[in-house]
């Protein structure tokens, strides 16, 4: 319903992909009850529905369907129909802890391996014992566990109505249950620093300077071959240059994009050895292969043609930061003085330069170092200035065929539209699983019936408000004497051929 799905390769695991739970990894079996997350696979792994009706999972690209706003509906929703018309707050949490725990015993009287499904993972055991002793144990704790659940859970979908009050009147319904594979991080993050600045008397006044000037919708970014956006040191190692992270560049330093992500998906306690992990993980990461056909011939005339008009901006490490496309500039400006500020202090404050963390059995300094210049006293560069990142960096476009739909808020459905740009269409379907082979990009056409196996996608408007608009690189692009030709509108077959090429990244 929130556009997880369960992965086939995980054979018996009790969850859909991108939940984990800490089982896993606790170092006492019974140290603790479990606590489910939300991981990275949860929108970094990403499904296509072949030919033969099968799904190829394409690890490191993105899940379109996730709807991380509509959870966080859906958890205020379930909440308020428990209360019903109970106001007292007290009572209300009494209600709570009563309807979860029934509900808990429910399942389990069912069937005595409800939750964890009797899964095994390396010598750990999630058998009939493992889930009676962990329900016990969390029959002890539900009196303080489950009242600081449902404070986090209405502060955050409330501070994101206050978000969403301020910088998206116009789609004030719709991005409140939430566009799956789409967010906007930076703005949900800064709900959250509003009400601990609120919640403080010294700071409370100034809390509405924490609230985001723009709107910043971003759709999911594929992860694979991060090691084409790592950065480089400048001469004096003072600074670094030619990389990025994020779609606006802002967070250079893969540990730290790592670390940005675990804050974003609401980690209570940052493991910095998750992201020292998920900075190997992906450093190498391949994308999957255009898994239709290519005809070469074509993709070869597409290569000189991507090679003049293209390849001068989107190649790897890239560091440079684009103001002149004409997309919308919500998403490079929403990182304005104060949010780097904060962004700065608390990605600083998880991973400092001076922190050890144990490494798989040896003690490691994630952030003491980058390709072996110290980082200590560069705490600036954990998230650059926002006068440096007001534009958004042309990706190497590595695995480009699977991030559709396109631009940094998602709002162009194909790589056909993307350089034939007359025809974009304003409203499309989003996050269906097939593919439209000829215009390469995910099923879009709203005249195209859905799968039938499965009412998949949602209309998207894109005129609804300037924040989801699909014009940019839509221009000629004129530097010094050269032009780079962005609209392809006047020759369709250099398009094609540039897409077929661009299949083959
Ligand atoms: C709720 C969805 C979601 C989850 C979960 C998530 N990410 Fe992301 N990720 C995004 C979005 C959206 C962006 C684009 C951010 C932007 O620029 O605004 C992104 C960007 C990134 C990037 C930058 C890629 C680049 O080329 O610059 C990296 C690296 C990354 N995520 C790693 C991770 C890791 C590691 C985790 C797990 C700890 C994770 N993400 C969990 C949504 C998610
Ligand atoms: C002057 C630099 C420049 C040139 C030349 C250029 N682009 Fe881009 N391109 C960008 C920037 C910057 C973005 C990101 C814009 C955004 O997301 O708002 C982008 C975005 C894209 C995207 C979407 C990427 C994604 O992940 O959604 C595709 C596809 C693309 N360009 C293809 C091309 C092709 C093909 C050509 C040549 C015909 C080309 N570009 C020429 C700068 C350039």
């Amino acid at each position: 319903m929130i556009g997880l799905f369960n992965d086939e390769r995980l054979v018996g695991y009790p969850a859909p992909r991108g939940i984990g739970f800490s089982g896993l990894s606790r170092k006492e079996a019974q140290g603790n009850i479990d606590f489910a997350s939300f991981t990275c696979g949860g929108c970094h792994i990403g499904r296509v529905r072949l030919d033969d009706g099968s799904m190829k999972y394409l690890d490191g690209g993105i899940n379109a369907e996730f709807n991380v706003i509509g959870f966080r509906l859906r958890v205020t929703q379930t909440l308020a129909k428990i209360y019903r018309d109970e106001t007292d707050p007290a009572k209300q949490q009494k209600l709570v802890i009563d309807a979860f725990l029934a509900a808990l015993d429910a399942a389990h009287q069912k069937d005595a391996n409800f939750f964890y499904h009797n899964y095994s993972y390396e010598n750990r055991k999630f058998d009939t014992a493992y889930e009676q002793a962990q329900i016990d144990l969390f029959k002890k704790q539900a009196g303080t566990v489950i009242p600081k659940f449902i404070h986090t859970a209405e502060q955050v979908y409330r501070g994101w109505g206050i978000v969403v009050n301020k910088i998206y009147p116009e789609i004030k319904q719709e991005i409140m249950q939430g566009y799956p594979g789409t967010e906007d991080a930076i703005a949900f993050n800064a709900a959250n620093a509003y009400f601990s600045l609120k919640n403080n008397p010294l700071t409370g006044l100034f809390a509405p300077l924490a609230l985001p000037s723009h709107a910043g919708v971003t759709d999911i970014m594929a992860v694979w071959n991060q090691d084409t956006r790592n950065p480089r040191w400048n001469q004096d190692k003072t600074d670094l240059i030619n990389g990025g992270g994020q779609w606006n560049g802002h967070i250079p330093l893969p540990i730290y994009k790592n670390i940005a992500a675990q804050l974003t998906i609401g980690f209570e306690n940052i493991d910095v050895r998750v992201s020292a992990f998920a900075d190997q993980l992906l450093d190498k990461l391949p994308s999957p292969a255009y898994p239709f056909a290519v005809d070469v011939e074509l993709a070869n005339k597409g290569k000189a043609l991507f090679a003049d008009n293209c390849a001068a901006c989107h190649q790897p490490n890239n560091g440079k930061v684009y103001r002149n496309i004409g997309t919308h500039l919500g998403r490079a400006k929403i990182a304005g003085t104060l949010i780097t500020l904060g962004a700065r202090s608390s990605f600083t404050k998880v991973c400092s330069p001076t922190l050890t963390v144990d490494m798989n059995g040896t003690p490691g300094q994630p952030c003491a170092d980058y390709k072996g210049v110290s980082l200590a006293g560069k705490k600036e560069l954990s998230m650059t200035s926002p006068g440096r990142h007001d534009g958004y960096n042309a990706l190497p476009l590595i695995g480009i065929w699977a991030q559709g739909p396109y631009l940094h808020n998602g709002s162009v459905p194909t790589l056909y539209h993307m350089l034939v740009p007359s025809e974009r269409p304003a409203h499309f379907v989003k996050s269906r699983l097939d593919f439209d082979k000829e215009k390469v990009g995910f099923s879009w056409d709203p005249n195209i019936p859905p799968n039938p196996v499965r009412k998949e996608g949602y209309l998207l408007n894109t005129a609804l408000s300037p924040a989801l608009s699909n014009t940019g690189h839509d221009k000629n692009i004129q530097d010094g004497d050269k032009t780079f030709k962005l609209d392809w509108s006047d020759d369709k077959a250099g398009a094609m051929a540039i897409i077929e090429y661009l299949k083959t990244l």
